[in-house]
């Protein structure tokens, strides 16, 4: 028996090696953890649980029978976060470059079945060259496999994707259907086709950092949610992202013991401008409604004229959709209706509640907006909401205007309760461009048409650039001091709590995608 247990112990200790300890420095060298010390960070200690640890490849071209890894280039298993169970596949970089083989991919669709099953999380941590060239077919078998399980897996169990290495070709496509992706700075990329196809094709000449790293797709694609200067930044991310959301689309997210106590900001009631042209950022309007350092802001640095993230309320987790008039003046364009449409989405198959904080003047005009299909992307916001039927809770702290309002969980799209400030304009549109078509005519005949034309715009906005005429209608529920806002929302969260709403019975919508 001793020398069966010292066996067991040489093979897992070959298996613990990856691709030894020559290529374990190099990836130190590059800034680098190996998959096996991302995980011993990102997990609990001593919770995690290795499945497949011995499984190798079945291959013999290019002599690679005799070239064998125990784990074949990926760590899969489960253990804890914080206490929570979670599924976790790592590619070694170190085995073949952690490039994806027949039976490196069924390792990792071994954990999303079990994930499945059992309604628990899955969080991919990537580093990997890609198809193994020397498989051929059977690892784009093993891709497909993947990317399959990841859309069954939509909207059952959440899905995160960290990228901390290449990930290229059609790799990219597993992460791109999770929920979230976390890239590294400098260590990390994701293309399609890399720069030397790109200088073939297009004759164009790009860094891998430029056409595919963190920055890149933080700021311009918006393929990443989230980036980091370093992993361990990033794996203290993941947790922390990880606390905001359920195990599963049939429980709640973990909520946290909160005790009610002076509700009231009172800051806020001169928060607002007097200027309805000024811009104030709405990250101070959240932070100060939402429990103290709770707001997670997802795709920061995208479509900066909508906010999104998680937070929480009285220590419940809420999604929160806020225009930005610090940027844009809060306006909609494509990239903004498009960010905030798959968090609005994300939210509602987790049973997360919405709340949204409106000021937006309409949607972006121009050649470029048209041309790039504002109407079919703006769609997207616009059927998002419509659908979600978690709690949706509205306040509107300054314009509403247009199409905008009936797009920005207005009532008639089935928001719950919607609250405005006294500052609220909620109209067709903004006053003095109101003016200058409905009274047209009167304006050009006047002896001094500037005069006419601020006559005409003071009446409009009289009338129309308030919450008054809204709360008429019931369109708004209770214009409220902006002090208290932070107690009615707990109150209107909590009034929603065991809210039941269904979706006629179709087999899927179609949403304009
Ligand atoms: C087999 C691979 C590999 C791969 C890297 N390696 N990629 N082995 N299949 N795809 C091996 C290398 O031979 C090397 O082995 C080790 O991993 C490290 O690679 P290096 O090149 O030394 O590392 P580095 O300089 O850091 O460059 C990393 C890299 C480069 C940029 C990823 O290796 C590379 O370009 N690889 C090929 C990428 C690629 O074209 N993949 C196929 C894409 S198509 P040793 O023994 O020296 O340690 C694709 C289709 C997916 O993925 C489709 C899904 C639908």
């Amino acid at each position: 028996m001793d020398n069966k247990l010292k066996e067991l112990e040489r093979k897992n200790e070959e298996a613990r090696l990856g691709g030894g300890k020559k290529r374990i420095e190099s990836q130190h060298k590059k800034g680098k953890l190996t998959a096996r010390e991302r995980i011993h960070f990102l997990m609990d200690e001593g919770s995690f649980e290795e499945i497949g640890m011995l499984v190798s490849h079945r291959s013999f071209e290019f002599g690679m029978d005799k070239e064998k890894y125990p784990g074949d280039g990926v760590i899969t298993g489960y253990g804890t976060i914080n206490g929570r169970m979670t599924y976790v596949f790592a590619q070694d970089f170190t085995v073949f470059g952690g490039s994806l083989s027949e039976t490196h991919a069924q390792k990792i669709c071994r954990i999303m079945d079990l994930a499945m099953q059992n309604g628990v999380p899955v969080i991919g941590l990537n580093d990997s060259g890609g198809a193994r060239i020397q498989e051929g077919v059977v690892s784009l078998g093993g891709y497909a496999d993947i990317f399959y399980r990841n859309t069954m897996a939509s909207g059952v169990i959440p899905q995160i994707s960290a990228i901390m290495g290449p990930c290229a070709g059609g790799a990219v496509y597993s992460p791109a259907i999770t929920d979230f992706i976390m890239m590294v700075e400098n260590t990390s990329y994701m293309f399609v086709t890399g720069p030397n196809v790109v200088k073939t094709v297009t004759h164009e000449d790009v860094s891998s950092e430029e056409l595919g790293g963190a920055v890149t797709h933080a700021t311009k694609s918006g393929v990443t949610h989230f980036t980091c200067t370093n992993e361990m930044e990033g794996i203290r991310f993941i947790k922390k992202l990880m606390s905001y959301i359920p195990q599963n689309c049939e429980e709640s997210a973990p909520s946290y013991a909160y005790e009610m106590a002076d509700e009231s900001r009172p800051a806020l009631n001169t928060f607002i401008p007097e200027n309805p042209n000024q811009p104030y950022d709405m990250h101070e309007v959240i932070s100060s409604i939402v429990d103290e350092d709770s707001f997670l802001e997802v795709h920061k640095d995208f479509a900066e004229n909508i906010l999104v993230g998680f937070a929480r309320l009285a220590g419940k987790s809420i999604g929160v959709v806020a225009n930005q008039p610090a940027h844009l003046a809060g306006v909609l364009d494509i990239h903004a209706s498009t960010k905030a449409a798959r968090f609005v989405r994300f939210c509602d198959s987790f049973n997360i509640p919405l709340l949204v904080f409106e000021d937006v003047p309409g949607f972006l005009p121009g050649t470029d907006q048209e041309w790039n299909a504002i109407i079919t992307n703006g769609a997207k916001l616009l059927y998002a909401f419509c659908e979600a039927t978690v709690p949706r809770v509205t306040v509107i702290t300054r314009k509403a205007y247009g199409g905008a309002y009936d797009v920005m969980n207005s009532k008639h799209i089935g928001a719950d309760m919607n609250y405005a400030w006294p500052s609220a304009e909620i109209a067709v549109m903004g006053a003095k461009g109101a003016a200058e078509i409905i009274f047209k005519k009167e304006i050009t005949d006047a002896k001094d048409p500037e005069a006419k034309l601020k006559e005409k715009e003071a009446e409009y906005i009289e009338l129309f650039a308030n919450p008054y005429k809204a709360a008429e209608h019931g369109y708004i529920d209770e214009v409220i001091r902006p002090a208290d806002t932070r107690k009615k929302l707990i109150a209107a969260f909590n009034m929603l709590q065991n809210k039941v709403a269904q979706l006629p019975r179709k087999k899927h919508g179609n949403i304009p995608l």
